[in-house]
């Protein structure tokens, strides 16, 4: 495989489009904000955060990394933040160019965001980076394949601790099915810690029925700037081993 960075058009307010999915990566309306909303706030962030040694996090969708600087702003506001893992899973991944441009969006991340930055050299398979002390775990490829790598404790596969919280953040449904995908969603189950959460901006039916049919029990909250819905889930107790 070699690297195939996405083809991406600027909205305005400095938002990243690609070209490929007709899709933007964060909201129109405050990308920083969405994610607190969304993906923290939805997973019963960074509350859950306090009093723990260590928190894994996964991720289906990179992208800008801005989910996972949110998250890191989120732990360095704690006095005794646990130790994160941060497992996520791109197929096309940025350019550092493309990664300063959309990030340069939001200066309260700008310290973060050089550290990210000066450890960009994403590669084919797997990759782990030192970010502002969290472990970064970064799957680069079809996230349908590196999982199996995972689930089956492949040799080659990096250790991950059971998940504890899921940002599942795909392009939508509609145009990007494969991060919505049955097989996909129960890998994601089969990883997940016995009382781990998911979030995530969408609350498409047949995406809420895939979640349920790999092990999540879900519901309906409210969405992001006017959203009328999104979906938090837990793994629910029959899917526990
Ligand atoms: C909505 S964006 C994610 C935004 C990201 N979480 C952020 O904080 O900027 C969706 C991402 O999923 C990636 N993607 C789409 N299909 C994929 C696949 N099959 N495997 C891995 N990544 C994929 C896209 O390239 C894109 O970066």
């Amino acid at each position: 495989m070699t690297i195939d960075p996405p083809d991406l058009e600027w909205l305005d307010g400095g938002v990243p489009r690609a070209g490929r999915f007709g899709d933007t990566y964060f909201s129109k309306a405050g990308g920083l904000a969405e994610t607190r909303h969304v993906f923290l706030a939805g997973n019963g962030l960074p509350d859950r955060f306090k009093g723990g040694e260590v928190f894994t996090i996964a991720e289906f969708g990179f992208g800008t990394g801005l989910n996972f600087l949110t998250t890191l702003k989120a732990l360095k506001a704690l006095q005794e933040p646990p130790e994160l893992t941060f497992l996520s899973f791109e197929l096309y991944p940025l350019t550092v160019s493309q990664l300063e441009k959309a990030l340069a969006a939001f200066p309260e991340l700008a310290d973060l965001a050089v550290e990210l930055i000066s450890n960009w050299r994403p590669e084919p398979g797997w990759n782990r980076l030192k970010v502002s002390g969290a472990d970064l775990v970064l799957g680069i490829g079809d996230a349908r394949v590196l999982i199996g790598g995972l689930t089956s404790k492949d040799a080659a596969a990096p250790p991950v601790p059971p998940v504890d919280a899921w940002y599942l953040d795909g392009f939508s449904p509609a145009k990007n099915p494969e991060l919505w995908d049955p097989d996909l969603l129960k890998a994601a189950a089969s990883l997940t810690a016995p009382e781990g959460t998911l979030a995530t901006y969408t609350a498409a039916g047949w995406v809420r029925r895939n979640l349920q049919a790999a092990g999540f029990d879900i519901e309906k909250t409210g969405g992001f700037a006017g959203k009328r819905e999104m979906v938090v889930g837990r793994k629910n107790a029959q899917s526990v081993p």
